[in-house]
């Protein structure tokens, strides 16, 4: 067993740097191809060079993978291509030794089929108790071969599946992820002993999948909701996400978290736009902490960057009580990388860049590695916590047009690739220039990595003082020696449309020039900048921070 984290405070989170591991695709220890919990171990001393609090592991449960591991069939072991409990208690304690932390993912809205409960389920005859813990359904029409209702899947088609006995079963995810009844006592039970298992053996908060959409309105008649969660109601009326029970869930959460010291730390992920319900989930007596991913879903403009950190402070403000509601996330497992992203047009989403194989538009990656080191600067200068994703500190970008069998995401293979997957954020790292998977493993990598990766690889970043992962180096500790807990970002004033341009209270600012033209730099001591200066000035697509002479 592990300790917890040594030293206090407790709310360590609220201004925290972490660092999400995808563990299949970070760093391979055993060869199969398939990175794994030891590889993660080994590479510590590179997060802590980085300079990041905490990693959050996505999921490394007993898995099929047909979702990455988000259909977990055993919540409180390791999947063996991933290592051992063992190896977790190595990672724990390797990382606490280096001063980080480390959260884990929990999966409560779904389970695998392969999960016990799931297969005495599918065992048994329509009606018998062993289906209770799922949500299973006659279906509609004459005999029953209809859907019980409209809703739809995330990864496409209907949400209903049906078994050769004639029941359907829910899955809001793919049909391998049967979705389970919250109101059943069992399932509430297991959360609260898998969260406890993993809080003994040392780590150090949770990250909750899919929070918003586990209570769900199954009385008679189904409504109809063939939106997902894209625009809900705002008073919880919707049948399937962000209802009014699903909080007496984290309520109780919350009381298992508080049973250690320090009190266990929690994030809740909800997809469903940020509107004032969202931070809800982050009241202290709930999670604590919910991610706002609207940063992560505005393109590369500064009326929108703008709009979303305006909002999202005001908000934050708002719900003064809630006070892990400032979160800022540029890149993860489910998105296509921000170093790609942030190069398209503003009209084009990037879902259907994704969808054309990223033939059109074509994209300049030049462009696409400023924009992104700029907005990186620009959140890392801002108050709250900062969710990075593994090999942005790289400058990694998307990899679209991954060879169409070697496509894992089951959002592109339930659709026939009508849907775009999101294989291409989760190509394996690159760790050293040369090698048949770039350090990646001494086997086959799971998903083939580009040739074009070679120039990315850490191994040539690392003394380089140009590189992206230089520049996130020098952020993140500045970051540390300067973050603080006001809240306050004063905007100056500036004629320039092009600019976007802000004040903590401590006297440091960060200034991002989305224009097209150098941007004059106010008086003031240069601390870091995203590309070379111009003449004293801020190159287009970049951001300086700084300090005015007099600011403490
Ligand atoms: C995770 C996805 C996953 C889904 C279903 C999401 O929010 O981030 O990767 O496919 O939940 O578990």
């Amino acid at each position: 067993m592990s300790a917890s984290f040594p030293s206090a405070p407790a709310d360590w989170w609220r201004s925290a740097v972490v660092y999400q591991i995808y563990p299949r695709s970070f760093a391979d220890s055993d060869g199969d191809g398939i990175g794994d919990l030891a590889g993660a171990r080994a590479r510590l001393d590179y997060l802590a060079d980085l300079g990041v609090d905490a990693i959050w592991l996505t999921p490394f449960y007993p898995s099929p993978l047909v979702d990455g591991g988000y259909d977990v069939a055993d919540y409180q072991d390791v999947d063996p291509r991933l290592g051992t409990l063992q190896d977790v208690d190595a990672l724990v304690l390797a990382a606490h030794r280096r001063g980080i932390r480390v959260i884990v993912d929990i999966v409560p809205n779904h389970t695998s089929d392969q999960h016990p409960w799931f297969r005495a389920a599918r065992a048994a005859p329509p009606g018998d108790p062993a289906r209770r813990r799922y949500h299973f359904h006659d279906g509609s029409g004459p005999d029953g071969a209809e859907p019980p209702s409209d809703w739809r899947s995330h990864f496409g088609g209907s949400a209903w599946e049906r078994l050769p006995d004639g029941q359907w079963y829910l899955h809001l995810f793919s049909r391998e992820q049967p979705d389970l009844n919250w109101d059943d006592p069992d399932v509430r039970q297991y959360f609260q002993d898998t969260l406890r298992f993993w809080a003994d053996r040392g780590i150090d908060g949770f990250r909750v999948d899919v929070a918003h959409a586990l209570a769900k309105d199954m009385s008679e008649p189904l409504r109809s909701q063939p939106t997902l969660d894209a625009a809900l109601p705002q008073d919880g009326t919707d049948p399937l996400y962000d209802r009014d029970e699903v909080h007496e869930v984290y309520r109780s959460w919350r009381r298992v978290f508080e049973e250690y010291d320090p009190p266990r730390m929690a994030v809740a992920e909800t997809w469903a736009p940020t509107n004032d319900r969202t931070y809800l989930y982050a009241r202290p007596t709930e999670l604590g902490q919910v991610f706002d991913f609207s940063l992560l879903k505005s393109a590369w403009s500064r009326d929108s960057f703008l709009g979303v950190v305006r909002r999202a402070l005001a908000d934050h403000a708002r719900h003064a009580d809630a006070g892990g509601g400032l979160t800022w996330v540029l890149s993860s497992h489910d998105v296509p990388r921000h170093a790609s992203r942030l190069a398209l047009p503003p009209d084009v989403a990037p879902e259907d860049w994704v969808r054309t194989r990223g033939a059109s538009p074509r994209i300049d990656l030049e462009t696409g590695r400023r924009r992104a080191r700029a907005a990186t600067l620009m959140m890392l200068a801002l108050p709250g916590s900062a969710y990075l994703y593994q090999g942005e500190e790289l400058g990694l970008p998307e990899v679209p047009d991954l060879p169409l069998e070697a496509l894992q995401d089951p959002i592109g293979r339930r659709s026939d690739h009508d849907l775009p997957g999101r294989d291409g954020c989760r190509v394996p790292l690159p760790w050293t220039s040369t090698g048949p998977t770039f350090g990646f493993s001494t086997g086959r990598s799971w998903l083939p990595q580009p040739p074009s990766f070679a120039p990315y690889a850490a191994d040539v970043q690392t003394d380089d003082p140009a590189s992206t992962l230089t520049l996130y180096r020098r952020a993140i500790a500045l970051r540390k020696a300067l973050q603080e807990p006001d809240t306050t970002v004063t905007w100056l004033s500036t004629d320039d449309p092009g600019v976007l341009h802000f004040r903590r209270s401590n006297g440091w600012e960060c200034l991002v020039n989305f224009g097209t033209v150098p941007s004059e730099l106010p008086d003031g001591q240069v601390l870091l900048s995203s590309e070379p200066l111009d003449g004293g000035k801020v190159p287009p697509e970049s951001t300086a921070w700084f300090r005015r002479p007099g600011a403490e």
